[in-house]
């Protein structure tokens, strides 16, 4: 049961989805993935609220990730939660290394689902750029040893920059564990009541590590080439499958561009979406940068939407993400057909209403709650 309704029917219009099955969808249409129906096109791009302990989900995630339910997204994406202790980017990570950590993330999921909202998870593992300051701690960069941190891991033992960890070199165990590590955690957050499972391999933590020539310079199986490279995200992936039921989806968020001469660039994730999808991928998240400190990248309005249309011509739904804030905006990026999602994060830090406000302006039929009604 929901507790949502549709907005007066003063607000629809004959810019709402139209019933002409052959015309593009809009932001406020459905979208149905596998055993999945989202209730719009909107959702909550994960992000990390370095507000957990031991791992384990608070308060502030029920408060933060619940309101942008209630705000009327289709889907909330959960923070990098980290499939192991090392593969925290900090102490405040979200975690799914055991199962004390499923109760409180059920409590979260639950809330979520009465709203009629879906939930989603990101697993992540930080690599080389774990063991870090709280960004809004007075000391950034490297928690040394002596101070908690950890030891890193990375493909190749070169720090991120000059104030982060000298990480360790994986060896054959340490990436069977990596392996191992997803594939419980995706059946914990299977648990835990999540419908999306997000594997993070963007914004330079360890899957794009290996993807990216820039940080992996390996000779074995798991570096040289584009495939060798792309190994280990494919082993994950084909690990989460294992234990993630057949009708839910899972998503790849990915870095299509390292914006540095001799990085990846969007190309080279053409012959790999193909791949994924063989594998059980049902949308590519399409976001960039993060690898590589020093990049100098062209920030602005959907810069990184095309990536998201090429990698949707490749083979795939994609998400995209990145600097879309108008409500006009994004649902041109639906209608034109240039991704399936949208995904919003500082725009739905600032007002996590956008949602209900966005049908508004578009004249489509926001899921308004119940309780909210009076309101609109
Ligand atoms: C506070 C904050 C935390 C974030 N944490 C994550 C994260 O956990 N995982 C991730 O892939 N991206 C993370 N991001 C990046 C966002 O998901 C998004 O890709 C980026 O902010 C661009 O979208 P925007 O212009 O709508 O903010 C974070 C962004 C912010 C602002």
């Amino acid at each position: 049961m929901t507790a949502t309704a549709s907005s007066p029917s003063a607000h629809e219009s004959p810019s709402a989805p139209s019933l002409d099955p052959a015309a593009p969808p809009s932001l406020f249409a459905p979208l149905q993935l596998r055993d999945l129906t989202l209730r719009n096109r909107i959702a909550v791009a994960p992000m990390c609220q370095y507000s957990a302990t031991d791992g384990l989900a608070t308060d502030w995630h029920l408060v933060h990730l619940g309101s942008r339910a209630v705000g009327g997204a289709g889907l909330v994406i959960a923070e990098a939660t980290a499939v192991s202790p090392e593969g925290r980017i900090t102490a405040g990570d979200l975690g799914l290394w055991t199962d004390e950590q499923i109760a409180p993330l059920r409590r979260i999921t639950d809330f979520i689902h009465e709203q009629g909202a879906a939930t989603g998870i990101q697993l992540a593992h930080a690599g080389r750029k774990a063991s870090t300051h709280l960004p809004w701690a007075e000391t950034h960069g490297e928690v040394p040893l002596a101070d908690g941190g950890w030891v890193t891991v990375a493909p190749s033992p070169e720090p991120f920059a000059a104030d982060y960890p000298q990480p360790v070199e994986l060896g054959p165990d340490g990436l069977r564990k990596v392996v191992d590590d997803f594939r419980a955690a995706a059946a914990r957050a299977d648990r835990a009541g999540f419908d999306v499972v997000e594997v993070h391999a963007a914004h330079g933590y360890l899957l794009h590590e290996f993807l990216s020539p820039v940080s992996n310079h390996r000779s074995d199986a798991y570096g040289g080439t584009p495939e060798g490279r792309a190994r280990l995200l494919l082993e994950v992936v084909g690990a989460i499958r294992e234990v993630w039921p057949a009708g839910k989806p899972v998503f790849v968020r990915v870095s299509a561009s390292d914006w540095v001469d001799g990085g990846l660039t969007s190309e080279d994730f053409v012959p790999l979406v193909p791949q994924l999808r063989a594998l059980g991928v049902d949308l590519v998240d399409v976001s960039s940068g993060g690898n590589v400190a020093t990049a100098q990248i062209p920030v602005g309005a959907g810069y990184q939407v095309p990536f998201a249309a090429q990698l949707r011509d490749a083979g795939l739904p994609t998400g995209a993400v990145g600097l879309i804030t108008a409500p006009a905006q994004a649902d041109h990026v639906i209608r034109t057909g240039q991704a399936d999602l949208v995904l919003l994060a500082r725009e739905l830090l600032r007002d996590p209403y956008w949602p209900l406000l966005a049908a508004r302006e578009l004249r489509a039929a926001g899921p308004v709650p119940v309780q909210y009604g009076r309101a609109w």
